[in-house]
């Protein structure tokens, strides 16, 4: 869909034709074209660009979903509901790229239809909100600095969830449209929850991908600054977006009605600099060399297909043959059996140690592991 409306542009710039020109005037003369719609760009854009929002947040998703699962000492709940989740969040996505366009001047009755598509976006995301907290429920919780990225992704995916709820109602959404409320909706999700999963996943699998530790004190700091200052940056831009502030605006001052608008904006840079100050102390942070055996993902029995020292020999996961697999790889806290982690590696069946290898897609499911 961009394609086809960068070619449209293409042709409209280059050979004269009028896909998206309609009767403009320039200095009293009108232009040549007629006919075209401006609003077919935007048609064509957020085909491709909203249902691309959800799609963005997915990897991240996935790596909370393996993080919650190895730091609470449980296999994720309602795996299935989970994988099912996806293909339901990307059909719901693909059919909500007109939400962005409820003031395009389009029939009220199309705008209804779209909001009925934008909302059914939301039961995927609640699927995986409620999995997510019951994972933690009653869980063994162990707060790494990856542990707490993820957590902090759920808390700003339902905070910018909850936003998403009051901009695909039309009637809530005209208002609004084009205001900082939105800035603020689609920052704490996209520039905060998709940001959190990144940093987790890099907490998380460092050891893993460089067998050197990081310093956790410092990705303790690095969390919390970075989620208060998160927080001090988008929330008040809600309340600038519903006082009237249109977006992409270089400046307000020569409106008066956005005067009350401007204290808000000095303490969303103070946050700004300072969660700016805390990402640059990140990435200074330090780091010892760690043997295999201290590796956190190891010793917590981590859930990961990777075996062995990867990062010394290989680009692959396995060096040499692959591993033989018996069992799921989320054995997390089993009744009754003394370790906190049976490996995927670990051959053990009802009828005592013993048991053929199985390929992967043949291992138990969640509901009927041995
Ligand atoms: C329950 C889930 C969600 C719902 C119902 C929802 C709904 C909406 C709606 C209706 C708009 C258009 C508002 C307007 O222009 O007036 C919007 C904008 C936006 N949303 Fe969401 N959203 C949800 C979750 C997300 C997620 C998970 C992301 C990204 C990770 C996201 C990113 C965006 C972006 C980037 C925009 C603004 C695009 C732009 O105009 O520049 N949203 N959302
Ligand atoms: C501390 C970090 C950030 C700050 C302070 C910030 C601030 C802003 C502000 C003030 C705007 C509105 C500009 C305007 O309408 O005049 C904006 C637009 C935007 N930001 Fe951010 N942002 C940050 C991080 C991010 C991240 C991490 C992402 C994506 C993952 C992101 C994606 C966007 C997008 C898509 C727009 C809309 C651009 C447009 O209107 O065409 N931002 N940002």
């Amino acid at each position: 869909m961009l394609l086809s409306a960068a070619l449209l542009l293409l042709l409209d710039r280059s050979l004269g034709t009028s896909f998206y020109l309609s009767e403009i005037h320039i200095g009293g003369e009108a232009l040549e074209n007629m006919g075209g719609s401006p609003i077919l760009f935007q048609h064509l854009f957020w085909f491709l660009g909203h249902p691309e929002v959800y799609i963005v947040l997915l990897p991240a998703l996935g790596i909370t979903s393996e993080i919650i699962a190895t730091n609470a000492r449980k296999p994720i709940f309602g795996y299935r509901a989970m994988i099912g989740s996806i293909p339901r969040s990307a059909s719901s996505a693909s059919s909500c790229g007109v939400t962005t366009m409820f003031v395009t001047g389009m029939n009220p009755f199309l705008g209804s239809v779209f909001v009925v598509t934008t909302l059914s976006i939301a039961i995927p995301s609640a699927v995986k909100v409620f999995n997510y907290i019951t994972t933690l429920w009653k869980g063994n919780i162990v707060m790494t600095p990856a542990m707490l990225f993820s957590i902090g992704l759920v808390a700003t995916f339902i905070a910018g969830g909850l936003t998403g709820i009051i901009l695909a109602d039309s009637a809530l959404d005209i208002p609004v449209h084009d205001t900082y409320f939105v800035v603020a909706h689609f920052h704490i999700v996209m520039g905060m929850s998709a940001i959190f999963g990144m940093f987790a996943g890099i907490y998380h699998w460092f050891p893993r991908m460089y067998g050197k530790m990081m310093n956790t004190r410092m990705g303790y700091v690095h969390f919390w600054v970075t989620f208060i200052c998160a927080f001090g940056v988008f929330f008040p831009m809600h309340f600038i977006g519903l006082a009237g502030a249109p977006r992409r605006y270089y400046d307000y001052t020569a409106f008066l009605m956005f005067d009350n608008a401007i204290d808000l904006n000095v303490v969303v840079t103070l946050f700004a600099i300072t969660g700016a100050l805390a990402r640059s102390s990140s990435s200074t942070t330090s780091s010892t060399a760690c043997s295999a055996a201290l590796l956190p993902c190891r010793t917590l029995g981590a859930a990961t297909r990777w075996s062995g020292p990867a990062w010394l020999s290989m680009h692959g996961n396995w060096p040499g043959k692959d591993p033989e697999v018996y069992r799921w790889p989320y054995d997390y806290s089993k009744p009754r059996k003394a370790e906190d982690f049976v490996p995927s590696r670990t051959c053990r069946t009802r009828t005592g140690e013993g048991g053929e290898p199985r390929l992967a897609s043949s291992l138990p499911s969640p509901t009927e592991r041995v």
